[in-house]
C-alpha cells in the first residue's frame, strides 16, 4: 500500500451521528464516529490498556471522547487518554496512554483518512475535478478477495475487453489494440489512458503509443493515485471506482455510476439505478477472472510476460513503485 496518501475508506452515510463504526482498512483496525460539530474522528481501534476494541465501547462527552468497553479508559479526538477510571479522576494520565489518530476529511460523499506520516499541512484530496456538483450518482459496494493491485490493474486493462466482456462493453470482437497512449497528469498523481481497439484484418499492425493518431482519441479512462479510477463514457456519464484496500487479500469496491444527462428528481434516480445495474454486470464478468490471477499481488519486477497493450498497467506499476519508495525511505 502506498503511504502518505488520502484514502477514501467509507461513504459519509456509513457513519451516522451517535454511532461507533469499527472497520478494517489498509490492514488496520479503525474506529470512526462524529463529534458534535459533525466532524469525523478516526482512531486506531485498539485500547492501549489491554487491547479491547474501542468500536464496541461508547461515545461520551457529547462526541468528544470514546470509552473503552473493558475498563472505561476514554480517548479524545487526538487519541489521548483523558481518564483512567481505576486510577481516579485526580490522578494525571501518563503521556504514553495514546492511540493513533488518523487525520480525516469528508468530501464527495466519502470519508477520507490520511494514511502516513503526521504533517503540519496535508495535500488536497485526490479526486476527478471534472465530476462537478451537477453530477448525481448511485453507489454499489462489493468486496473482492484480491490484492488491490489486481483489482486496479484490471480496470487499466484494455486488452481483455473482447474476451471478458464479449457480450457487453467488449462486443464486436475488436481484439487488435492500438496504443494505448498514456498521458500523465500535470501533478504526476494520475494519468489518462487512450485506447482504440479494432477487428483484426490479418494485415494491420497496432500503432505504437508514439504513432497513436489524434483522431483515435475517443475512448479513455483516468486513474488517480492512490486508488481512484473512472471510465469516461461520455462528457455527462462516468463509471467511477474507489478501490479500497481492506488488507493484503481483500479489496472493497465503491463503484458509482455518475451522470448529469438527466436531472429531474425521480427520473434521475431511475437512470442512475439502470446505470448501476449494467455496471454491476460488467464488474462481475471481471471478477470471475481476476480472482483467479496468480500471484495474488503485482510488482514492477515479476514473472509476467507483458505486451504492448499492457502499457497502462506498466505505467501504473512504475509510478506506484516510485511512490512507495519515495515514502518508505
Ligand atoms: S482494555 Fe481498554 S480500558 Fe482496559
Ligand atoms: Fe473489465
Amino acid at each position: 500500500m502506498i503511504p502518505n496518501q488520502w484514502y477514501a475508506v467509507l461513504e459519509s452515510k456509513e457513519v451516522p451521528r451517535g454511532k461507533l463504526i469499527g472497520i478494517t482498512r489498509l490492514s488496520e483496525k479503525m474506529v470512526f464516529w462524529r463529534n458534535k460539530k459533525n466532524e469525523i474522528i478516526c482512531l486506531k481501534d485498539k485500547c492501549v490498556h489491554r487491547g479491547a476494541a474501542l468500536s464496541i465501547g461508547k461515545i461520551c462527552q457529547d462526541g468528544e471522547t470514546v470509552e473503552c468497553p473493558f475498563h472505561g479508559l476514554q480517548y479524545d479526538s487526538s487519541g489521548r487518554t483523558t481518564i483512567i477510571p481505576a486510577n481516579g479522576k485526580s490522578s494525571p494520565v501518563p503521556e504514553r496512554f495514546k492511540v493513533h489518530s488518523y487525520p480525516t476529511e469528508e468530501d464527495h460523499g466519502f470519508i477520507w483518512i490520511w494514511w502516513g506520516d503526521t504533517l503540519s499541512e496535508y495535500p488536497p484530496l485526490p479526486f476527478f475535478e471534472d465530476i462537478d456538483k451537477k453530477f448525481s450518482y448511485s453507489t454499489y459496494t462489493e468486496v473482492w478477495p484480491v490484492h488491490y493491485s489486481r483489482a486496479i490493474e484490471n480496470q487499466l486493462d484494455v486488452v481483455h475487453l473482447p474476451f471478458v466482456h464479449y457480450n457487453t462493453i467488449g462486443r464486436g470482437h475488436r481484439t487488435l489494440v492500438h496504443g494505448p497512449l498514456v498521458e500523465e497528469m500535470e501533478d504526476k498523481r494520475g494519468f489518462l489512458a487512450w485506447t482504440y481497439n479494432v477487428k483484426d484484418d490479418g494485415k494491420t499492425k497496432p500503432f505504437t503509443p508514439q504513432e497513436f493518431p489524434e483522431d483515435f482519441k475517443v475512448f479513455h479512462l483516468t486513474f488517480r493515485f492512490p486508488h481512484l479510477w473512472q471510465l469516461n463514457l461520455a462528457t455527462k456519464a462516468r463509471i467511477f471506482i474507489a478501490f479500497v484496500p481492506v488488507d493484503e487479500n481483500n479489496t472493497l469496491f465503491y463503484m458509482r455510476f455518475y451522470q448529469k444527462l438527466v436531472r429531474i428528481p425521480l427520473l434521475k434516480t431511475l437512470v442512475n439505478w439502470i446505470g448501476k445495474k449494467s455496471s454491476i454486470k460488467i464488474l462481475h464478468q471481471d471478477r470471475r477472472v481476476v480472482i483467479t490471477q496468480q500471484p495474488i499481488k503485482t510488482e514492477l519486477q515479476m514473472e509476467e510476460k507483458l505486451i504492448q497493450g499492457d502499457i497502462p498497467i506498466v505505467f501504473y506499476r512504475k509510478r506506484r513503485q516510485e511512490l512507495i519508495e519515495l515514502y518508505t525511505k
